[in-house]
């Protein structure tokens, strides 16, 4: 079994508690699932797979251009706005893909995902159209609008703290409890599929109109959303450059690709990017992105916060912190020396007190 090498592995005192997870066990899990992977990697078939089971489902988000953007990151920019999906993010895909992919039987057990938000919701959504019973297991900290949306939409929320208790180790045990199917955010080949089906979709776009998709700014937590798109772009454009976009604070990915395996970010640092704070990548998304992906890129809260700033005013979308990281990039230049860049606008699920905030600070953005 390979030993895997961790970049400061959180404080094990910090994370005691009935559900914690020591270091030691955090390492061997990742050991464990890395020791499984082949079998289980979806490919650009999987996605296309996907895109005909959930797409009469979902709305084909539009494709937005503005000649101000493509001025400031010096070339042209495809923004796919994922932020307008149902849920207010890509997360309903790979839920969908999931909860159509279950038995019958399993779908009549119901189903338990644990989420910072997004995926909450895409999953409670999910399950609301087919009929499923949902347990989401949330941080109690995570913004009021994703809370509130997931409970609307008729999931019951399990509350847990963020710094304390393991997420994990709580939705298996209420899944083990109900006979329930688990819903991963990110780390399961049904929901990278479903992902990916974004990116099915912009190379569609860019294909119809002969465009020459050079580069690609996708937001990257876990990885899931960079892996599935990074498959379906790839199928239609080999030569493109799939960059995953983290904060600073969890560039996870940027420093596991430069170790050549999986890093755990230490501590819990803070950023505003809420659904990207994700201390180490999946066992599959860091398998599929090792080979994928040209280079992980970090921008900072402050770009963040700029790139929403910038959609409202010249895309007229709004975008929460974690949606706008790929904007970031390319407003910060990071594609300057290609002829044209895809964007990933990710999720829309930002409080309205601090949105109105964020445009405040930034009245010309
Ligand atoms: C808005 C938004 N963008 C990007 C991501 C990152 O997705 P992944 O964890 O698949 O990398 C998330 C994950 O929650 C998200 O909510």
């Amino acid at each position: 079994m390979r030993l895997l090498r961790c970049y400061g592995v959180r404080s094990s005192a910090r994370r005691q508690s009935a559900h914690s997870v020591t270091d030691q066990q955090l390492v061997r899990r990742l050991e464990i699932e890395a020791d499984t992977l082949e079998e289980v990697l979806p490919t650009a078939r999987d996605v296309e797979a996907a895109a005909a089971r959930i797409s009469d489902w979902l709305i084909t988000t539009p494709v937005l251009e503005s000649e101000v953007l493509n001025q400031r990151a010096g070339c042209r920019v495809l923004v796919k706005a994922e932020s307008l999906q149902h849920s207010g993010s890509f997360k309903i895909r790979g839920a969908l893909n999931r909860l159509l992919s279950l038995s019958h039987d399993e779908r009549r057990a119901g189903v338990v995902a644990y989420s910072s938000g997004n995926h909450a919701q895409g999953v409670a959504l999910a399950a609301k159209w087919l009929g499923v019973r949902a347990t989401i297991v949330m941080p109690k900290d995570a913004p009021q609008i994703k809370l509130s949306n997931t409970r609307a939409f008729g999931a019951e929320v399990v509350l847990y703290d963020r710094y304390r208790d393991d997420r994990e180790r709580i939705a298996a045990d209420i899944a083990q409890q109900q006979g329930a199917a688990l819903v991963p955010a990110f780390d399961h080949p049904e929901i990278i599929a479903g992902q990916g089906t974004v990116g099915l979709e912009l190379a569609q776009f860019a294909r119809r109109r002969r465009l020459p998709l050079d580069c690609l700014f996708v937001p990257c937590g876990g990885g899931g959303l960079v892996s599935g798109v990074g498959l379906s772009i790839k199928a239609a454009y080999p030569d493109c450059r799939i960059c995953a976009v983290e904060p600073e604070a969890y560039n996870d990915t940027a420093i596991s690709l430069a170790a050549g395996s999986r890093q755990i970010i230490a501590g819990y640092p803070q950023t505003i990017c809420d659904a990207l704070m994700t201390p180490t990548p999946g066992a599959i998304t860091f398998a599929l992105n090792r080979t994928l992906l040209a280079t992980a890129l970090a921008v900072t809260d402050a770009q963040a916060i700029h790139a929403m700033a910038f959609a409202a005013r010249h895309l007229k979308v709004v975008l929460e912190p974690s949606g706008a990281v790929g904007l970031a990039a390319a407003l910060a230049g990071a594609a300057a020396d290609c002829d044209c860049v895809g964007v990933i606008l990710s999720g829309a699920n930002v409080d309205l007190d601090r949105y109105i905030a964020v445009l405040n600070d930034y009245p010309d953005p």
